[in-house]
């Protein structure tokens, strides 16, 4: 019988399955050890096995996993709070399970919004090659139009333009939010302007338009600090996470400054913000706040950049340049190449990478992940592309 027989065909699957692991390090079904550059896509934050997130867990699970939202859930109303102060700004959070359902809740809480004028406005603008998820709501938002084939017709109301730079033309009379990654995370790793960011703040807030940004993959300390928001210095209206706050445990939130976002019975979700989840993300950003305030986060940063501009330099057959920012990283691929015979031949060296957008390397390590694992994994990264050669 082949293997997953019983399973839709809707994933393209290495041939790699592991069954445990430890830091930075996954082992296989077959007992080898690899290099994790890749973090399930931006999702295990503090790394696989985590004793301080695991006695977390254990410690809440032994109490209660889950009630509903009918009742008061203490982690969550401490996870709110810690967003808004890690955030540097009050945001109110809603709770759900996944990146798609956070950008949902955002997208309703903008409508919601457009409802307060004169005339309705329900409009979103959204940048070419965005990723904001598989249902419709999120689906819609993305401007890929490849992903909609086949799922025809799209949500009504969402404008897509090629460049930060052509948003403000696009706004109308109909336009109640703009919807932006500030580093594309599936569009090649790619980070907009700082200046046009701020700029374009500055200029929605003086137009009553909403900044929506979607942190999904840029939160969570991956770029360097708690949101990339913060790292360009903005204070969106509202933004989005998921990925790596719970370190592997389903979560979303979308966190707005709008403190009437929502009225009772607007929205809601059955496992969102649920005991087990929010505790431990609670533990994540304990974690991972240490390591920011120690200095240990940038350090780390510094030094994978330093050893990927070594790749860049060492291999000017297979790469251009470097993307990204903090250890959200891209390796941009010449336009000969396929970036999955790369990610292919270190995986045979035991190191796993990703593809993002047509060609750029993506590398997405926990934020924790140690010296001695950077230094391996790029050995075998180097080894891989070597093979190709
Ligand atoms: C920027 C961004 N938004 C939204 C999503 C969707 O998140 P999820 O897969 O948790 O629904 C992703 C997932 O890759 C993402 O990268």
């Amino acid at each position: 019988m082949e293997r997953g027989e019983f399973l839709l065909k809707n994933y393209g699957r290495f041939e790699e399955s592991f069954s445990y692991g430890e830091g930075s390090t996954l082992y296989s079904e077959s007992g080898n050890d690899y290099i994790d550059f890749t973090s399930g896509i931006g999702v295990s934050s503090v790394g696989h096995g985590s004793k301080e997130l695991i006695s977390a867990i254990s410690e809440q699970v032994s109490k209660v996993i889950h009630v509903s939202n009918l009742y008061n859930i203490k982690p969550q109303e401490d996870l709110a709070e810690t967003i808004s102060k890690l955030a540097g700004y009050d945001l109110y959070s809603f709770f759900a399970n996944s990146g798609a359902e956070a950008n949902e809740a955002a997208i309703k809480v903008a409508r919601k919004y457009g409802e307060s004028g004169e005339k309705r406005r329900y409009k979103i603008i959204t940048l070419d090659n965005s990723f904001h998820g598989r249902t419709y709501g999120s689906l819609s938002a993305t401007a890929q139009t490849s992903l909609h084939k086949s799922f025809e017709p799209m949500l009504d109301g969402f404008n897509y333009v090629s460049d930060i730079h052509d948003i403000e033309s696009a706004i109308d009379d109909e336009t109640v939010a703009v919807m932006l990654e500030l580093v594309k995370g599936e569009g090649g790793v790619k980070a907009l302007p700082k200046e046009a960011v701020q700029h374009l703040a500055e200029e929605l807030k003086k137009r009553d338009i909403l900044l929506i940004v979607d942190e999904v993959q840029t939160g969570v300390y991956r770029t360097g600090e708690f949101l990339a928001s913060n790292f360009y210095d903005i204070q969106p209206d509202i933004i989005t996470l998921a990925k790596g706050l719970a370190g592997g445990v389903p979560i979303g939130v979308m966190a707005t400054s709008l403190k009437d976002g929502f009225s009772s019975g607007d929205h809601g979700s059955t496992f969102g913000g649920n005991y087990l989840s929010t505790a431990s993300a609670l533990k994540v950003l304990e974690i991972l706040e240490n390591e920011h305030n120690s200095g240990d986060l940038k350090r780390r940063v510094q030094y994978f950049d330093s050893k990927l501009l070594e790749l860049l330099s060492d291999f000017p057959q297979l790469f251009t340049e470097t993307t990204g920012v903090g250890l959200m990283r891209g390796l941009k691929v010449n336009s000969d190449i396929d970036v999955i015979e790369i990610v292919k031949s270190g995986n045979r060296e035991r190191v796993l990478t990703l593809k993002s957008g047509n060609n750029t390397l993506r590398l997405l390590p926990p934020l924790n992940i140690s010296t001695e694992e950077i230094d391996i994994g790029f050995q075998r990264l180097r080894q891989g592309c070597q093979n190709l050669l």
